[in-house]
């Protein structure tokens, strides 16, 4: 018999960045170029069991039930190799993990499955370490994941090197019921993923205005959010996501993720606040629309979503930190 703490389940939320990251000074170490913010997203969930074992001959890998082979799965063992050498552990691993959210939905999974990955397998694995740890550590495996380590609005600094590149809880979910009603314009697979883009972004001669601009948009935006001034914290986070946008469509090769649905909504939501409704939009490396708005203008919002056609919406409010759970409560 394997020993018990051989074995551990983690459960994590993905998040949406108010201020976002795009880019790394090391891509290998996932070091990035500028600091980021967001909110972890409840509701959402991956919930992710790692054993380590003397019976496995190499590690297995499985997403939402299906055994996983090539780059997926040699992603995940990079970062248990990771998990391994912290621990002066030799063992295989199975790795059995789930979304509670639509796959192929458009909602970036990486950030709550390595989350989710770290703190299950550093646990496993029998280390204890810090928040800040896990945070550093979810990181390697995907950038945004270091947000997700913590509770609540979360704010990633961009560190000096691997130590303290980590995210940190800025506020606690219930500081500010805010709602993200997310508008699926596409489901398809993106043409080219987060870690195709991050490598891209020095190509544009945008970013390098983009990451000196940043610190100064995130400040503006944690000030905002700490106060609950929804006005700054709209055009703040708005302004955020076109420019990175900007730098993306000026990249080479370039990266458009919009779709005309995309830069519909985009218009229609400015509009709306201009006429007192208080959203705002932010937008990932996809098409899909993050409509942000104060919980109880979240009906009216979805409503009019609705209205423009769009028919599939997902709606999360603001989500605890990455943790260990009984796997006999999942
Ligand atoms: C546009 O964290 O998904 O969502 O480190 O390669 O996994 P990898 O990239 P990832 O990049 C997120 C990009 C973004 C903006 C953000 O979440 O800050």
């Amino acid at each position: 018999m394997p020993h018990p703490s051989y074995t551990a389940t983690a459960v994590a939320c993905p998040n949406i960045a108010f201020i976002k990251y795009w880019g790394n000074r090391d891509d290998p170490l996932r070091l990035p170029s500028n600091p980021s913010l967001s909110m972890n997203l409840a509701g959402l969930e991956t919930v992710t069991t790692v054993e380590f074992s003397e019976r496995l001959a190499e590690d297995q890998v499985s997403i939402g039930g299906q055994a996983q082979t090539g780059a997926a799965r040699a992603r995940v063992t990079a970062h248990l190799d990771l998990i391994r050498a912290r621990a002066g552990l030799a063992l295989k691993a199975c790795v059995e993990s789930r979304n509670n959210f639509p796959a192929g939905a458009g909602i970036a999974s990486s950030a709550s499955a390595f989350a989710a990955l770290s703190v299950a397998g550093a646990a496993a694995a029998g280390l204890t370490l810090f928040e800040a740890e896990l945070s550093a550590l979810a990181r390697r495996g995907s950038g945004s994941a270091a947000r997700s380590v913590p509770g609540g609005f979360t704010e990633w600094r961009v560190g000096a090197g691997d130590a303290d590149s980590f995210a940190v809880s800025i506020a606690p979910p219930e500081h500010w019921a805010l709602a993200d009603v997310i508008a699926v314009i596409s489901k398809g697979h993106k043409a080219t993923g987060s870690t195709e883009g991050h490598a891209l972004a020095s190509t544009s001669p945008l970013q390098a205005a983009r990451v000196a601009s940043a610190p100064e948009r995130l400040a503006q935006c944690k000030a905002a959010l700490l106060a609950r001034h929804f006005a700054t914290f709209a055009e703040v986070v708005e302004a955020d996501s076109t420019i990175m946008h900007a730098v993306m469509m000026t990249s080479q090769p370039p990266l458009f993720y919009w779709e005309p649905a995309t830069l519909a909504l985009m218009k229609a939501i400015r509009e709306w606040r201009a006429g007192g409704l208080p959203v705002c939009f932010t937008i990932d490396a996809g098409a899909n629309v993050h409509c942000l708005c104060p919980a109880e203008a979240a009906p009216e919002v979805e409503r009019r979503v609705r209205a423009l056609g769009v028919t599939e919406i997902i709606a999360a409010t603001p989500g605890g930190p990455a943790r260990l759970i009984d796997p006999a409560n999942v």
